[in-house]
């Protein structure tokens, strides 16, 4: 089949490169020039894991192509997707001058019927929108349907070629025909594709991130409860996740929720609730105690080390939002660095990926260490941000020995409490009792 994918960012890269590895001719437009001059000399812009080799075996072939063009990709095209960014809003709500933007260039350029498709997140109601500016541009048919993205930034290409299932909301019995067709061989496995109506579509997608987000609330307060008890968080979680209505993923606390998606899809969709008259106070609730978590570990900081911290040394371990991306946007570990900043702390942080991107966000106002545990020369405490693999296990005496004051906030429970105390640290994690020197009162 013959291809166009508007954006090419995170979803339109990925998109591109497993529906060209399936067989299908794809041309990926992008209207950022040094983005495609990049990808064209075989550069991936994004690190994620598995997407390089995709690209370049495709590029080779030339079933994989890459132009700032988006007319003749339009036109090279039977079935166009729309991969471009939808950020929040003032207002919260999602912004969608790219999309519709997309939509009229693919009016403008039509030379025959399309299938065009919305991937980008869109609040409901956005897909009759498309069609009313495409359609002021071209009298050519054209099918408009919804079909949104699940990937995992981190697992993106195992979440494309074989996802849980595949929404596509229609507006044909013939756009039906031919996304099934395209989308069969990620399904062979028995997973399914759910063909809807485009607005359950264009739902089913903020409904899920929001269901997840709070998921992830939810479990963040009765940390807090855990803390204000006594109870041991993972306990609880052990227990509530092995009720099969439930389920145990999703359920860990943490530092909040950050990313390109949980923080505007959960705005977004509380404000389609709201203009259609429809109460969103879950979502806000969700949304405030996100807000608040963001700042748990900078808070533990102060209200151990003082409020003024200048002279003192911060270790950041983990930068990215979560692991196997180096997705900055949202990342909760922003929200503690701005913080300690604020007050005076040098702050060095140590990330596998992200510390390129994490650059663009803090320049020079932090230090980036080479390895973790270059980060914790005379640290006065080491903060956890993300939980990479190699922060796992670390070699504690080694850490011990580095740091000035053996203080650990772990905003990912990645430590056994028990065994934290033995290694000289206090040691401070999420819905568990703090341990070690200082407690119970908590003075390092
Ligand atoms: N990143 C994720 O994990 C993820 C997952 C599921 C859904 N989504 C949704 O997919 C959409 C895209 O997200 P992303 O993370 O890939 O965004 P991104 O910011 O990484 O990429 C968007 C790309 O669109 C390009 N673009 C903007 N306007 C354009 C135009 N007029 N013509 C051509 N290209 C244009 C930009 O230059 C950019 O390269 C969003 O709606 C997002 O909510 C993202």
């Amino acid at each position: 089949m013959k291809i166009g994918i508007i954006g090419s960012g995170y979803v339109g890269l990925v998109a591109g490169a497993c529906l060209a590895e399936s067989g299908n001719d794809v041309v990926c437009a992008d209207i950022d020039e040094d983005k495609v001059a990049r990808l064209n000399a075989g550069e991936i812009p994004i690190y994620e894991p598995g997407l390089e080799p995709l690209i370049e075996r495709n590029l080779a072939v030339g079933r994989l192509t890459f132009t700032t063009d988006v007319p003749s990709a339009v036109r090279a095209s039977h079935v166009v997707f729309i991969a471009v960014g939808t950020p929040a809003d003032e207002d919260g709500s999602a912004d969608l001058q790219h999309v519709l933007a997309v939509a009229k260039t693919i009016g403008q350029s039509m030379d025959s019927e399309k299938i065009v498709i919305t991937k980008s997140t869109v609040p409901v109601g956005t897909a009759r929108r498309v069609r009313q500016a495409i359609e002021a541009e071209t009298d050519h048919p054209v099918h408009v349907c919804s079909n949104p993205e699940f990937l995992k930034e981190g697992a993106a290409i195992d979440d494309f070629m074989k996802p849980d299932r595949v929404v596509i909301g229609v507006d044909s019995e013939y756009a039906a025909r031919v996304l099934r067709e395209l989308y069969d061989p990620f399904v062979r496995t028995g997973r399914s594709i759910m063909i809807m109506d485009v607005s359950a579509a264009e739902i089913t997608k903020y409904a899920a991130n929001a269901m997840l987000a709070t998921r992830i609330s939810f479990m963040n307060s009765i940390a807090r409860l855990c803390e204000a008890t006594g109870a041991e968080v993972d306990a609880v979680r052990r227990g509530v996740g092995s009720d099969s209505r439930i389920g145990s993923s999703f359920l860990f606390p943490g530092v909040g929720y950050g990313g390109s998606c949980f923080p505007k899809d959960v705005q977004a969709l509380a404000k389609t609730m709201r203009d259609f008259g429809v109460d969103a106070s879950i979502l806000q609730a969700v949304e405030d105690v996100n807000e608040s978590q963001k700042k748990v570990l900078l808070e533990r900081v102060v209200e151990r080390l003082g409020d003024d911290l200048s002279g003192r040394t911060i270790a950041v371990w983990g930068l990215a939002f979560k692991p196997n991306t180096d997705d900055m946007r949202e990342a909760p570990s922003l929200v503690t660095i701005e913080g300690l900043l604020e007050r005076g702390a040098r702050v060095v942080a140590h990330d596998p990926v992200a510390m390129d991107e994490a650059r663009h966000y803090l320049g020079d106002r932090i230090e980036y260490a080479k390895t973790n545990y270059d980060a914790l020369q005379d640290a006065h405490a080491l903060v956890i941000h993300t939980e990479w693999q190699p922060y796992r296990s670390p070699d504690f005496p080694r850490m011990r020995e580095a740091m000035a004051n053996p203080l650990i906030l772990d905003g990912r429970n990645l430590y056994d409490p028990s065994d934290m105390a033995g290694h000289g640290f206090e040691y401070v994690s999420i819905g568990r009792a703090v341990v070690g020197v200082g407690t119970p009162d908590g003075e390092a």
